[in-house]
């Protein structure tokens, strides 16, 4: 197979029906809903029917369907695995990241004990905050919270100032989810370890827009959601296997111990999902080509990457040049994903998002679960902020077609 050398946006649209989706007026609706979760290539869809047509069933039966299910989960780990860059037998699929964060907070909460101190971000969804803050209340833990830097990234300094001999987690994200920042992530860690902290990870709003890697990243604990990357609703966490002996999580006695990722699979998994979430790591794979898994994984996240620079580039370059507009966070397109942060000058964002959406332009208002972030914003929480997020799906005409419609809407011309 041919290795591409720049992402062909046009063919790959055509693998995702949404794509054609218009408004009643028949103007081409904009996905800018990306962080949000993003649409699925026809492929994802057809695995997900066929698992549930031919091959649905429990798992480690004697019959050929619950076989199928088992071969169908196996494989799905190690395609899991190649898409976090780490040891399969780490990896656990759940119903999604929060009530995977739940569960191994409970299990590493079971190894910590009163006046042990836990770290977590402003810059963080809540369902890397809520966690560890009940976990911290129930247990007699202390907790405390690390500043983002007026740029909205992780303030390390402060990160510095606030890790103890006494800290036995740091619970950050890779990126965020309101205004897109990229974090310091291996810095982090790297402070989490020299401390004898397990570093938690949250790659959910990174996962659609670079390269995990978790040897890289140096984390103990990752966790992401397919659907935010082409795939369905899921949630998979990554433990480091080496720390998986001293964890007891939550479970029931009959369920198997082996591989050590499933002691965190609660109950019957969505096993259709599982074969969604296999469908969008080939599909990711597809984009990079050739044979093995992980090389293609990198070629296609470079590929990716280079296109969501230039996205984000037109789109920063476009907002600059409306007064009314003002963009929260990273100002660069290398610190940054494609999620884009904004506030625009008398417009409150649930009207800019409704006059988006009159405009065939689907975008998010809100506070995205990202409170601490509208905390530092000194936003209000039921107000929020308006979000337009791109996936490697847009095109150039499309971040045209938004800024245009966001100066419109500003009352300035573009
Ligand atoms: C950064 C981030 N972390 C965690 C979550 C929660 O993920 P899930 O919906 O899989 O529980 C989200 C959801 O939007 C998110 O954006």
């Amino acid at each position: 197979m041919a290795i591409a050398t720049s992402l062909d946006v046009t063919a790959l649209r055509a693998d995702f029906p949404a794509l054609s989706r218009t408004t009643a007026g028949g103007t081409p609706v904009i996905y800018a809903d990306a962080p949000g979760g993003t649409q699925v290539p026809r492929s994802v869809v057809e695995a997900m029917g066929d698992y549930l047509v031919w091959h649905n069933s429990n798992i480690e039966g004697g019959f050929a369907a619950t076989r199928e299910t088992d071969d169908m989960i196996r494989a799905a780990r190690i395609d899991a695995g190649h898409f976090v860059g780490g040891d399969p037998d780490g990896i656990a699929f759940g119903q999604n990241m929060t009530t995977l964060n739940f569960s191994l907070s409970r299990a590493i909460g079971r190894t910590l004990r009163p006046g042990d101190h836990i770290v977590v971000t402003r810059l963080d969804h809540d369902a890397n905050v809520s966690p560890w803050w009940i976990l911290a209340e129930d247990l007699g833990l202390e907790l405390s919270i690390v500043n983002v830097t007026p740029e909205l990234d992780i303030d390390l300094d402060n990160l510095r100032a606030t890790i103890t001999s006494r800290t036995r987690v740091v619970a950050y994200t890779l990126a965020s989810n309101a205004v897109g920042t990229v974090t310091p992530a291996r810095a982090i860690a790297d402070l989490a370890h020299r401390a004898g902290a397990l570093a938690v990870a949250d790659a959910v709003a990174y996962a659609p827009h670079r390269r995990i890697d978790v040897e890289a990243l140096y984390c103990d604990v990752l966790l992401c959601s397919p659907y935010k990357f082409f795939g369905p609703h899921l949630g998979i966490a990554w433990v480091r296997p080496a720390l998986i002996p001293s964890l007891r999580p939550d479970r029931v006695r009959p369920a198997g111990m082996e591989p050590p990722g499933h002691r965190f699979e609660t109950g019957t998994l969505s096993h259709e999902a599982i074969a969604g979430f296999r469908a969008a790591v080939s599909y990711l794979a597809g984009i990079g080509g050739g044979e093995e898994t992980s090389e293609a994984l990198d070629r296609a996240y470079s590929l990716i990457g280079d296109h969501e620079r230039s996205l984000a580039r037109t789109f920063l370059d476009g907002i600059a040049g409306v007064s009314r507009i003002r963009l929260h966070g990273p100002a660069g397109v290398d610190d940054r994903v494609c999620t884009f942060g904004l506030a625009i000058e008398g417009v409150a964002p649930a009207q800019a998002a409704r006059d988006l959406d009159a405009r065939g332009i689907f975008a998010w208002n809100g506070n995205f679960y990202a409170q601490g972030v509208m905390q530092s914003l000194g936003v209000p929480l039921e107000e929020g902020i308006l979000r337009l997020g791109f996936a490697h799906y847009a095109t150039h005409d499309e971040i045209e077609r938004c800024v245009s419609a966001l100066a419109d809407i500003a009352g300035a011309p573009s």
